[in-house]
């Protein structure tokens, strides 16, 4: 079991007062809050070892560059690559994924399919989309059913020799449901599709064995899973990376440049072009650390318990609906209450000290699916504890009864 008020003296932000009030911090999904340790890397990084890396044979910049790829074997070994070249540092699952798309566009051909899930991020439905622009290739939906669940019987008709890929997020950033997405990999192998994993919700929740898993890119934020923002993964099998063509050119990816002809650099270095956010990728991997260090068996087990009783405690609410009901979901809590904008509940909420998002948070496509503009979603993260989803339940009945 955690000590979770030892946890908590972990990270400065949480004794905070907002608007007067001790903060309560539910928006998790957004971004998470970050430890103490991941702050003085980054201090540490700019105090002692700043210097650009893989340039200059001078101390520093043998110290920073040492450090930076000492995080990439953390990071490898987190989610269990083969290789630490097979983990790109990017700027954050955004960045992953468009440099994908941008890879496929050389590969696919009119006609190819490209199934995105129903449950997507729009980072996980635009590039791909722009994609299909670029190519004539055609995007195709795995739909879901009203508990936020994707319906396996319809992806299987989906695939076939035309797809060509397959994008699902390991859990879904609106409503929480984990995906199942061995079985999804494994199905989109059996017709020679490649698959990407979006893993931003996943990664502050699990430990994802990309071997194991057996997916062809998985990608993810760093600021998710207590890192700095503006940092982030793209895993992708080398097999791929080789294949792919970089995405942006300049500096650092290059092996030789003429005005005749440039050539590529080496994995990782191909899709890494220019000076890299490098306080933050080392600082990423001291988050990696921490997050090991509390441990993904305790930090489920205080979701789960969260998850449980703010699930209880809301449904006590008059009027509240949740959004998301599927049985493998994680700490998310999105809902309305009847009659009630979620705007004006966050709004008021806030107030009292309680940091929730309100909208449609980035997927569009679930909330036309529900036939609503937004929900208020709380998600909860391993420092969180009961007495805090106690205030929200108060504070969202105070704000009931005031727009009552
Ligand atoms: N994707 C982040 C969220 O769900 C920003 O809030």
């Amino acid at each position: 079991m955690l000590d979770i008020q030892k946890i908590r003296a972990d990270f400065p932000i949480l004794t905070q007062k907002v608007n007067g009030k001790p903060l309560v911090y539910f928006d998790n999904g957004a971004t998470t809050q970050k430890p103490q340790v991941v702050i003085d890397a980054i201090a540490k990084y700019y105090q002692e070892i700043n210097a650009n890396i893989h340039r200059g044979v001078h101390t520093l910049s043998q110290l920073a560059t040492d450090a930076y790829e000492e995080s990439r074997k953390k990071i490898q070994n987190h989610i269990n690559a083969k290789f630490a070249h097979e983990v790109l540092f990017t700027s954050g699952t955004t960045h992953g994924i468009n440099a994908v798309t941008n890879g496929f566009a050389s590969i696919l051909k009119p006609g190819d399919e490209i199934l995105v899930s129903a449950l997507e991020h729009h980072s996980n439905i635009v590039p791909w989309q722009m994609l299909c622009e670029r190519t004539g290739a055609i995007l195709r939906v795995i739909p879901m059913n009203t508990d936020g669940e994707l319906i396996m019987a319809e992806y299987d008709k989906l695939l076939s020799d035309k797809t060509k890929v397959v994008t699902v997020n390991h859990i879904s950033n609106a409503l929480g449901t984990i995906n199942p997405v061995k079985y999804m990999i494994d199905k989109a192998h059996e017709v020679g599709a490649a698959v990407l994993i979006d893993g931003a919700q996943a990664v502050p929740h699990l430990k994802p064995d990309v071997q194991e898993l057996d997916c062809d890119f998985y990608v993810f934020s760093g600021h998710k899973l207590c890192g700095p923002t503006g940092t982030g993964v793209l895993y992708g099998k080398e097999e791929w990376l080789n294949k792919l063509p970089p995405y942006q050119g300049g500096g650092e990816m290059i092996k030789e440049v003429t005005f005749e002809k440039t050539t590529y650099a080496e994995l990782p270095h191909k899709f890494e072009a220019g000076t890299p956010n490098i306080a933050g990728g080392i600082a990423l991997g001291t988050a990696v650390d921490y997050m090991n260090e509390v441990g993904f068996d305790n930090i489920q087990q205080q979701e789960k318990e969260l998850l449980e009783y703010g699930t209880q405690q809301l449904l006590t609410i008059e009027g509240l609906k949740i959004y998301g009901t599927a049985k493998e979901k994680t700490s998310v809590i999105s809902f309305n209450i009847e009659g009630i904008h979620p705007y004006d509940i966050g709004t008021i909420i806030d107030k009292l000290g309680i940091a929730v998002r309100t909208g449609h948070h980035c997927a569009q496509p679930i909330m036309n699916f529900f036939e609503i503009t937004g929900t208020i979603r709380a998600s909860f993260a391993f420092y969180n504890t009961k007495e805090e989803i106690d205030s929200l339940v108060a504070a969202v009945k105070r704000a009931q009864n005031m727009l009552a």
